[in-house]
């Protein structure tokens, strides 16, 4: 059998490299797309056999569409789509500026609408696929200092449940993972006293790790979660009553 592709966004750093090195680990070929750390993609990629480098900044439409078609030229196929890149502009609604609502959209949800679109033309045509998208615990509670971000959140999980709906037909699942606070460098950039503040909230009361986040990735991306479309797993250390 052909061995499957799986492109996971924002792959240079944290959850993202996470998810390419699990996938790989499973047998995947990743493409590796970064937007800035060039270096830190490479890296990622020289320890996984038959990984690729892809640059894009997908706050734009026709980067996010030219990924894609790079992808499935450098592999021939496209099996699993990780729509993991994402950033965050903390402000309190008051002093929150249209031009960074509209950065935080651009990067986090119609990145994943574009990606989504441009990777279910290939899927179609191969009659199965997946496409995982990652939400966030923050998209469900809300946040102070987060609105731009959790709203961009909470839409990526009633988008994902309407491309579910949406593609079903042609064999193409499309769920999310909600990770809660997980230590990565967008964890570490919150001030000491916001990181306190967050472990108190976690039930099991520690940050949870890319590599957790990965492992619910990595489920969904295999046979095992055949029936499971239009989902969210969250992987919140008990944050969120699911
Ligand atoms: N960490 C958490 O606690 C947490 C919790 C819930 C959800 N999440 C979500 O999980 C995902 C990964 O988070 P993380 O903590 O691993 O983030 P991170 O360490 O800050 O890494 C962000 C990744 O997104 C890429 N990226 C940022 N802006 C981009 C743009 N305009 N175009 C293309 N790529 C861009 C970055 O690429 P370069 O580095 O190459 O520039 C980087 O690889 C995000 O969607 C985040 O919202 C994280």
């Amino acid at each position: 059998m052909e061995q499957k592709v799986a492109l996971i966004t924002g792959a240079s750093r944290g959850i993202g490299k996470a998810c390419a090195q699990a996938l790989a680990q499973q047998g995947f070929k990743v493409a590796i797309h970064y937007r800035s750390q060039e270096q830190q993609a490479r890296d990622v990629a020289a320890a996984l056999p038959g990984a690729k480098i892809f640059q894009a900044d997908l706050g734009h439409e026709d980067q996010c569409k030219e990924l894609v078609k790079q992808v499935k030229e450098a592999f021939g196929r496209l099996d699993v789509l990780v729509n993991n890149a994402g950033m965050s502009v903390d402000q309190l609604i008051t002093f929150a500026k249209p031009s960074e609502f509209d950065q935080v959209l651009d990067v986090n949800l119609k990145s994943t609408f574009n990606l989504s679109k441009a990777a279910s033309r290939v899927m179609i045509k191969q009659k199965s696929g997946c496409i995982i998208n990652m939400s966030s615990v923050v998209g469900y509670m809300g946040n102070a200092g987060q609105s731009m971000y959790a709203a961009s959140k909470g839409a990526i999980t009633a988008f994902t449940k309407s491309i579910a709906a949406d593609l079903a037909s042609f064999g193409i699942r499309a769920n999310c993972v909600a990770p809660g606070f997980i230590k990565t460098d967008m964890t570490d950039e919150l001030p000491a006293e916001a990181q306190a503040a967050i472990l108190n909230k976690v039930p099991l009361n520690r940050l949870g790790t890319p590599e957790e986040v990965a492992a619910c990735v990595v489920f969904l991306a295999s046979d095992g979660a055949s029936y499971i479309t239009g989902s969210t797993i969250h992987v919140n250390g008990g944050m969120y009553p699911n």
